[in-house]
């Protein structure tokens, strides 16, 4: 499929900035948002969600279960009234189901869908369709779905009707959207559905599930989760935290911009989200984790990040599950650290929003950082990143490379063009404002 045109003005003028000074608050965090509404949608009873990300992805997810039927008010930003209607309570849509841009709607919808009695169509952007569905769609119609994709591809096209039975499978590819979509299939399912992954990775479908009623069994320190179909969930109040991934942009750009300090406040600190705060800890960086309790279920902290002088790391191939949205901004890290940095055993970044590899290489290089790719990762020579007269980074559409190319231009002596950062909405409306009011500097080109 042919990518979509930017639209004009859709890029940015970013840096030389900084240093970086303040206390911020980052944007609601887009997994829990996602999970919270949906699960909020099939409870019974009316669920208040706090902190809701305001981004196009997770707004997708919300307006597509207003097309199913579930009533959903917003009666303030980042305040979402969701009045549920049961397990077996959503309705037919009237048309094919939008999912944008969002990997997470999309997968996770398809295990919803697949065992409701109405038909039902997901769609995407260009990014989406071209992201890999066979992951969902083979052990969804082993438990009894039948769903027709393009080669593996969206569209989605889901039977309804089917009754679903419970399958205890193991995972090729560490993936909570894979896991979450399984498990939301086998509520509807007979008997046990059980999954096994082969790294553990974000745990928000199974820990919230228990929030809102609904027995679930999580084994060996969460590598196999299982549920029985059939139970109902219980309408509750869910408080979503500030997303890590959001905060990744701004340690990093503290960390690399001389002489700054910078308080990120209330961040999800969950394990399985935090190996970025490890390898750049790895790296000599000074960041502090204040814990201050808990927001829906996950520990939150308050994170204070000063200027250190970082130094390439040998990554641990498994960390990679736990910073696997975190690359890009952990190359900008990479790129501003003396000495080399490895990353093996990540070739899941070729398949996310764009391919991440490819993108984070050809921006660095640009600016002047050798980057040798591998199939599954990269070793970025690091160095000083440098601005050459109208040096130009494209995102390729995706938010997360935006944003660490906007992280990267301030320190690279000389401003930076970067293209294609409309989708910066996705995950992080707000981004540009925020990075500004911390010092970097950032305007619309
Ligand atoms: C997510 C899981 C990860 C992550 C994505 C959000 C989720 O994807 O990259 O941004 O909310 O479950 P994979 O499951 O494909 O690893």
């Amino acid at each position: 499929m042919a990518p979509e045109a930017a639209p004009a003005g859709n890029a940015w003028i970013a840096g030389p900035g900084g240093p970086l000074r303040g206390t911020l608050e980052v944007p609601g965090d887009k997994s829990v948002s996602h999970r919270a509404v949906m699960l909020a949608a099939i409870a019974d009873g009316t669920s208040r969600i706090t902190g809701f990300l305001e981004g196009a992805d997770t707004r997708a997810t919300a307006a597509i279960l207003q097309r199913l039927g579930v009533r959903i008010e917003a009666p303030a930003p980042g305040e979402r009234i969701v009045h549920g209607v049961g397990v077996d309570g959503l309705q037919p849509p009237d048309g094919t189901l939008d999912c944008g841009n969002a990997g997470t709607a999309m997968r996770l919808l398809a295990g919803l869908l697949a065992g409701q009695r109405f038909d039902s169509v997901l769609v995407g952007d260009a990014s989406l369709s071209r992201r890999p569905m066979a992951r969902v769609v083979e052990p969804l119609s082993a438990m009894g779905a039948h769903i027709a994709s393009e080669g593996g591809h969206a569209p989605l096209r889901i039977a309804g009707g089917r009754a679903l039975h419970g399958i205890d499978y193991a995972t090729p590819v560490a993936s909570a959207q894979v896991k979450s979509a399984i498990l939301l299939a086998g509520l509807s399912a007979a008997g046990t559905t059980t999954v096994r992954e082969p790294h553990p990775t974000r745990d928000y479908t199974e820990r919230m599930l228990r929030d809102f009623g609904y027995a679930v069994d999580i084994a060996g320190g969460g590598d196999a989760v299982s549920l029985r179909g059939g139970g109902r969930l219980r309408a509750t109040d869910v408080a979503v935290p500030a997303d890590f991934s959001s905060a990744a942009f701004f340690l990093v750009a503290a960390s690399v911009v001389p002489g700054s300090a910078l308080v990120l406040r209330r961040v999800g600190v969950h394990p399985r989200r935090t190996g970025l705060l490890r390898a750049l800890e790895a790296m000599g960086a000074d960041i502090q984790v204040h814990p201050c309790g808990d927001a829906g279920g996950e520990p939150v902290a308050d994170l204070v990040v000063r200027h250190a002088p970082l130094r390439g790391i040998v990554l641990p191939p498994e960390w990679v599950p736990d910073m696997i949205d975190e690359f890009p901004a952990f190359c900008v890290a990479a790129a501003c650290a003396r000495g080399e940095t490895v990353v093996r055993g990540a070739a899941e970044l070729r398949v996310k929003e764009s391919d991440r590899i490819a993108a984070m290489a050809a921006g660095l290089r640009r600016l002047g950082i050798a980057v040798d790719e591998a199939p599954d990762g990269v070793v970025v020579h690091g160095g000083r990143v440098h601005a050459p007269a109208g040096a130009t980074v494209d995102s390729h559409g995706d938010h997360r490379i935006a944003m660490a190319f906007a992280v990267a231009a301030q320190c690279a002596g000389g401003p930076v063009r970067i293209a294609d950062v409309a989708n910066v909405a996705t995950s992080f409306p707000g981004f540009a404002g925020l990075a500004g009011a911390a010092g970097m500097r950032l305007a619309p080109a």
